[in-house]
């Protein structure tokens, strides 16, 4: 694997018993089996036992799936129709509105951030590369924030023969029965409709709705005979469907190179199979992982080094929480920025009780030019940075990592990092699918079934009682 992303728990495995890590690689790759064993009983047809109820490993393999029938079939395929209908609606709108909550947004919210300009929404078209502005919604019940968006696009967009003031929208929703999408859907949907007019062909053609094979957005988008309509397929549970439509489509929507995403993806799969521990950056991450929590130190701090990586810490946050916070266990995951947030939960994780398992994740190249420190007059030199003239932006986030990292070390507090080469598709790819693979075969180490989210049913049946009452 060349230019890929690392795992190094060195700093972390000091603090452990050599015999513990050999025993524990052992149980682990026994899950990663089991893990693995599952997508074949998926495939296979066979009856799904209670217990494995329900059973969402199809985002295992999904990602080399993908890349084989794109492969096989080109702009037929899945891979090329997403490709195609994205390029053809960009060139049609400036802006695009994402609906989707939880797993329906989370996994595009983290690849916009990663990967697009961090001021993206601000950039003319013509530096945006013709891609649309971007927005998310029917993500909450927040009546200031929605009804904002709604005068936005309703103030900017008058005129639909002007391209800068087109706008569309994409609604996901797996079950496809979620009310807070549902009721932004019919809200944006309304104000899409008064600009391209009711009932026309061009107000259906800029919504595109991803959603599973059966449900009420998929009984709407038929009623409503919208051209595209792109499904999230059985066996693919929300928090794991970022490889599916639900992801592809807003990330194709950006100008990302999904084919390069997926093909991180699949990558990091194979070395899930194929590599030893030591060399398994999937492997080693739960065997870490589960040591420390085993000695209490339950709480996953995902501290990324820069802020465009926040965005992945809330995703993987969704996932580890919705999938392992069963049964009265899980760790708790928490996303940290730094060095934003050395300023606001340093002291704690320098100090505070001994629960945190720390993951760094760090970039180790920029993707724009790199800034200096300024060299000035003498006379203006009171901030005595002179001394540090000339010294890079990475130079001096580089120490501040070692300078964190060392200070913990110091403390015995367990620190690893996650290493990625660059923020480009291909690695995001692969943390992704990393992320979510160990998420998977933690649930089997730990014997919690990491799909399904049943705990989340009771507010939402509640809420409806007391709307229907
Ligand atoms: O991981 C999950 O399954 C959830 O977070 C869902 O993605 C979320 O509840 C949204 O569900 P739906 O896509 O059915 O609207």
């Amino acid at each position: 694997m060349t230019n890929g992303i690392r795992y190094n728990p060195t700093a972390a495995h000091k603090l452990l018993d050599d015999q513990r890590v050999t025993a524990m690689r052992d149980k682990v790759l026994a899950a990663r089996d089991e893990a693995l064993a599952d997508v074949e009983l998926l495939k296979s047809g066979d009856a799904i036992p209670n217990e494995k109820q329900p059973l969402d490993a199809g985002f295992i393999n999904l990602p080399a799936e993908l890349l084989a029938e794109q492969e096989n079939n080109g702009d037929d395929s899945l891979v090329g129709n997403i490709a195609q209908v994205a390029t053809e609606l960009r060139e049609r709108i400036d802006r695009f509105v994402v609906l989707g909550i939880g797993g329906s947004y989370m996994g595009a919210r983290a690849l916009f951030e990663a990967l697009c300009h961090p001021f993206h929404n601000e950039l003319p078209r013509d530096d945006r590369d013709g891609v649309p502005r971007i927005y998310f919604e029917g993500n909450n019940l927040d009546n200031d924030v929605q009804r904002c968006l709604l005068e936005l696009l309703e103030s900017q967009c008058t005129d639909a023969n002007d391209i800068a003031q087109r706008w569309g929208l994409t609604v996901i929703s797996k079950s496809g029965g979620t009310l807070e999408t549902a009721v932004a859907f019919r809200l944006f949907r309304a104000a899409l409709e008064r600009l391209y007019g009711a009932a026309s062909a061009e107000a259906r053609s800029c919504v595109i709705p991803v959603t599973g094979e059966q449900g009420k957005l998929r009984d709407f988008s038929t009623a409503k005979e919208y051209p595209h309509v792109f499904p999230i397929p059985d066996g693919v549970g929300g928090r794991f469907s970022v490889f599916t439509a639900v992801g592809l489509l807003p990330a194709a929507m950006l100008g990302i190179d999904i084919v390069a995403l997926l093909q991180g993806a699949a990558d990091i799969t194979e070395q899930l199979r194929d590599a030893p521990p030591g060399e398994n950056p999937v492997i080693d991450y739960v065997v870490t992982a589960a040591l420390f929590e085993e000695q209490g130190m339950d709480i996953r701090v995902l501290s990324t080094w820069g802020k465009r990586l926040e965005a992945l810490g809330l995703w993987y946050d969704q996932l580890l929480s919705e999938s392992l916070g069963k049964h009265e266990r899980g760790a708790t995951p928490i996303t940290g920025v730094n060095t934003r947030d050395l300023h606001s939960r340093g002291q704690q994780h320098q100090e505070g009780r001994r629960d945190k398992l720390i993951t760094n994740v760090i970039v180790e190249r920029p993707s724009a030019a790199l800034l200096e420190v300024p060299s000035v007059p003498d006379a203006e030199n009171q901030d005595q940075l002179n001394a540090h003239a000339g010294k890079t932006l990475p130079q001096l986030l580089s120490a501040a990592i070692e300078g964190t990292n060392k200070a913990y070390a110091g403390d015995n507090r367990p620190t690893a990092d996650i290493l990625l080469p660059q923020v480009d598709a291909y690695c995001m790819g692969q943390l992704l699918q990393m992320l979510m693979l160990a998420t998977a075969v933690e649930g089997q180490l730990i014997g919690i079934n990491p799909y399904g989210q049943p705990g989340v049913e009771a507010y939402k049946q509640n809420m409806n009682e007391i709307l229907n009452s």
